[in-house]
């Protein structure tokens, strides 16, 4: 028997692995983004090189010490905040689900009123909004997920891991066009339908989901729904919408105040007008087997978010937020205006057109021509990988690394060939300086691409 087990592991030894699911082995390697950011954050200099990639928020923006003061109190109010430091629920603290509630009715948030909220479930996620899109995934059938192009593509890439069939709809400036959404579900067979994800302030492109248009996604979801009688759900992303800072657009609805059937889900988080860290993501929909399945899934995970983080939350949403959200705004809004004119005034001539600069932190840039792709003259030119020492060479050269659109398309979809010459950057960490280097070292490298 030893013998047996000597000779196995001597001769097969390049078979002795472990067995994975599909999914495991499909995740043995990172996603081609994280593969880009590793490679650049391994030699990254401090002060030198700049990263317009990362989705961080501004640091400015978080509220350090009311966060701070929210801790000792709830450790203190031990009557409201029970147990803050033991283990919480899988749906979340009553606390949390109600200052939400309340932030919500205080602000008019999407328009619902208080008998349309009373009527939903608040449940918060294990952590962040990206647990709850990952539980979705895990309880929803396997299938066709309907979603924008440009998409989230750090979800699509998820889902396309766990084996979804994603299909993206082409957005204009008003968000995901509902006459090619038609179109497209007049031809895919709806039996094979799972789920619709729409992102309301979309990344990569910042653009805001009109709500005409959100009408219109919940209406055709209703029609194809009751044609197949399954309710497919509509899952509405705002991750961003409560950083809408121009004051002239309309005001968001919610898809809820739109939805007969109880097909939508809306899904929040904390983390862009408060903290990441927290790690506080939470969905709204009508009691259902989809929102039970959700709960015990975040009970499988581990709960939901940690007690203290919820707590502190709570009591941070029911004191502070109303105004800490007008500066964070103001923050954001500071930033897009400035980089807004350094992109006009540098690469404009370069550019078919960008979209940002209301809501969010990314602009989404079309290149006329010059190509982005990890492949491309441009990239090579802004990683120092151009083979040219002139460029390369000089170690004090600062390198850039942003998102480029091709990870942000279908590679078989209508916008596959535009991807190539898209790129999102990220003005959320980056002060107005730093923004300044980046937008000049791009313009160098547009130089330096069109003249070869
Ligand atoms: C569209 C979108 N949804 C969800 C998230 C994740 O949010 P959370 O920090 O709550 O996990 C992000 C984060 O960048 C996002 O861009």
């Amino acid at each position: 028997m030893k013998c047996r087990a000597f000779a196995r592991h001597f001769f097969c030894l390049d078979m002795y692995t472990f067995s994975l699911s599909e999914y495991g082995d499909k995740s043995q390697k990172p996603s081609p983004v994280n593969q880009m950011t590793a490679a650049f954050s391994k030699d990254f200099r401090q002060g030198v090189d700049i990263n317009l990639g990362v989705g961080y928020v501004n640091d400015e923006t978080i509220p350090h010490s009311q966060l701070a003061e929210c801790f000792q109190y709830v450790l203190a109010h031990t009557e409201t905040y029970k147990n803050a430091l033991n283990y919480g629920s899988a749906d979340g603290s009553a606390n949390i689900r109600n200052a939400i509630r309340n932030y919500y009715l205080r602000n008019a948030i999407g328009g619902v009123s208080p008998s349309l909220l009373d009527k939903k479930t608040i449940c918060v996620g294990a952590n962040g909004a990206t647990s709850l899109l990952d539980s979705f995934a895990e309880i929803l059938p396997k299938g066709i997920v309907i979603t924008a192009e440009p998409n989230y593509y750090i979800y699509t890439e998820t889902l396309q891991r766990k084996g979804f069939e994603v299909c993206t709809i082409p957005e204009d400036e008003s968000g995901m066009r509902s006459d090619l959404l038609r179109k497209t579900l007049e031809q895919i067979d709806l039996e094979k339908l799972s789920f619709f994800y729409i992102v309301t302030v979309n990344n990569p492109s910042s653009v805001i989901l009109s709500n005409s248009r959100r009408k219109e996604i919940v209406a055709l979801a209703t029609e194809v729904s009751r044609k197949i009688n399954r309710k497919i759900p509509v899952i509405f992303d705002k991750a961003y919408e409560d950083i809408i800072f121009d004051t002239t657009i309309e005001k968001p609805l919610s898809g809820m105040m739109f939805d007969e059937d109880g097909l939508v889900v809306e899904l929040g988080t904390l983390s862009k007008i408060i903290a990441p860290a927290l790690r506080i993501g939470y969905a709204i929909a009508d009691d259902s087997e989809l929102m039970r399945a959700l709960i015990q899934k975040t009970s499988d995970i581990g709960f939901s978010a940690p007690l203290i983080n919820e707590e502190m939350a709570a009591r941070f949403i029911d004191c502070h937020i109303d105004q800490h959200a007008l500066k964070v705004r103001a923050g954001y809004r500071a930033k897009a205006e400035a980089l807004q004119q350094l992109i006009q005034t540098h690469l404009g001539k370069y550019l078919e057109r960008y979209s940002g600069g209301q809501a969010g932190f990314y602009f989404y840039l079309t290149f006329k021509q010059i190509e982005t792709h990890p492949n491309s003259l441009f990239f090579a030119y802004l990683s120092r990988k151009t083979g040219n020492p002139a460029i390369d060479g000089n170690p004090m050269n600062p390198r850039l690394i942003y998102v480029p659109g091709c990870f942000c398309v279908s590679q078989n979809g209508p916008m596959k060939s535009e991807g190539q010459r898209q790129l999102r950057i990220s003005y959320g960490f980056e002060d107005i300086p730093e923004l300044e280097r980046a937008i000049l070292l791009m313009r160098d490298a547009a130089e330096y691409v069109s003249a070869q």
